[in-house]
């Protein structure tokens, strides 16, 4: 069969290389994949975001199944537009892929159907949201509605620094806020596979969300990740998905508007249980980078037999993976590119790109998060040495990464 993969990133990257693998899969179209995926199937050169060109492509070309990575796609309504055409795509309708791209969307939903997160207030006034702020005290979150790539969020520990976000937010005109209680805990990321109906978890992953070491400096779309986390046992994960990710599916196919695709949770395991930070309408970006390649089952195979409404099982390598993300200097505030990188042949760990370009023979970078080193280990402290050991050996004047991915268990004040 064939597939078409639209994307340009690392997680796309993952995704191509996973389903390559499929015995099922003939011939694998990437639209517009990177540099890195060129071993890995056709890339084509139409702009992702041109849904109806998508739509046209896979009609001309007999694709049996795509497959969407980035939020910003599906909230343009490209299985909408597939769906119109008969096509078949793994990926939410842009009315189910707003818990991700609208804050204040999820909440209600969540609200509407018993799905524990943290309470909150919607705001589009400046004044009204300071002085909320001031009532309710620091820790407090502000998160900006809208698709912000992981970066509209403002985990504020004092007063001045909450104002300061709202202020922020609100010189954009007509934005909206959602002020939220802030979630002291673990935090952890479920992906799910689902039709609607069925809920299948992939294993957890951690992501490390802060820019710098020992969670320091601004939030990212994700600086590294590690697979399983110990610490999310399968009580803990049989509890989000009871409480958390198959009441949404329901709730959400009782309103007519079922999920289909991966269901992305951002999970806190606070002292009262797990509570639900957030959620995505896809793969997590590097979450897709740790967890595919400990998937032994064949991913397409799962996907289909999920979308035909078959059972499906997953099976897993027990071994631990750490995915190091290596970002352009500035990330997240500001973007410096075609930086050369020489990445050694003779690696063991996978490099999937994040954000490359080529320049004849040369590989430059291209984006703000650039590359995801990915190693196997049997224990997590030799994972973390394998992607180590390979990430120092890349060469580029210009990136940095997070020495600490892996090393650190926990997130917020617990156990600091
Ligand atoms: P989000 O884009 O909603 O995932 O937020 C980005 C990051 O901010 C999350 O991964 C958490 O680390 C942190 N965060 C978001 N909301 C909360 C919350 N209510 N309490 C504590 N931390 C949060
Ligand atoms: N790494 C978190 C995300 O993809 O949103």
């Amino acid at each position: 069969m064939k597939v078409l993969i639209v994307g340009k990133g690392g997680r796309e990257h993952a995704i191509a290389w996973k389903v390559k693998e499929s015995d099922l899969v003939k011939e694998v179209f990437i639209v517009p994949g990177n540099v890195g995926m060129e071993n890995l199937g056709t890339l084509v050169d139409i702009s992702e975001e041109e849904i109806e060109e998508l739509a046209d492509f896979a009609e001309e070309n007999n694709i049996d199944l795509t497959i969407i990575g980035p939020e910003s796609v599906l909230a343009l309504g490209v299985t909408n537009e597939f769906e119109k055409r008969g096509l078949k795509i793994f990926a939410p309708t842009k009315e189910a892929a707003k818990i991700e791209s609208s804050k204040e969307f999820a909440k209600e939903l969540m609200k509407k159907y018993g799905v524990p997160t943290g309470a909150y207030e919607t705001f589009t006034n400046l004044d009204l949201a300071v002085k909320y702020v001031k009532e309710k005290g620091a820790p407090i979150v502000i998160k900006e509605d809208g698709l912000k790539a992981g970066k509209g969020v403002t985990v504020a520990f004092s007063i001045p620094e909450a104002v300061e976000a709202l202020e922020i937010a609100f010189s954009i005109p007509n934005n909206k806020v959602v002020i939220e209680e802030y979630l002291d805990g673990f935090e952890f990321s479920i992906i799910a596979l689902t039709n609607g109906e069925t809920v299948i978890p992939l294993e957890i992953a951690q992501d490390h969300k802060r820019a710098y070491e020992n969670d320091k400096g601004p939030n990212t779309g994700g600086m590294g990740v590690y697979s399983p986390v110990d610490k999310i046992d399968s009580n803990i994960v049989d509890e989000t998905l009871e409480k958390i990710l198959k009441p949404m599916a329901k709730g959400m196919k009782k309103d007519g508007i079922p999920f289909k695709g991966f269901l992305f949770g951002g999970i806190m395991l606070t002292k009262d249980g797990v509570k639900t930070i957030e959620f995505n309408a896809r793969f997590g970006d590097p979450e897709a980078e740790g967890i595919l390649p400990r998937l032994k089952s064949d991913f397409v195979k799962a996907i289909l037999d999920l979308m035909e409404g078959k059972d499906v099982e997953l099976e897993w390598d027990n071994r631990y993976t750490v995915a190091v993300v290596m970002a352009s200097e500035n990330y997240p505030k500001s973007l410096t590119i075609g930086s050369e990188i020489e990445i050694p042949k003779d690696l063991k760990s996978m490099v999937f790109h994040m954000g490359t370009k080529r320049n004849y023979e040369k590989i430059e970078t291209n984006g703000g998060r650039v590359l995801s080193v990915v190693a196997y280990g049997d224990t997590l402290e030799k994972a973390k040495e394998n992607a180590y050991t390979d990430v120092n050996k890349i060469k580029c004047k210009k990136l940095f990464f997070r020495n600490d991915i892996g090393s650190k268990m926990c997130y917020n004040n617990e156990n600091k």
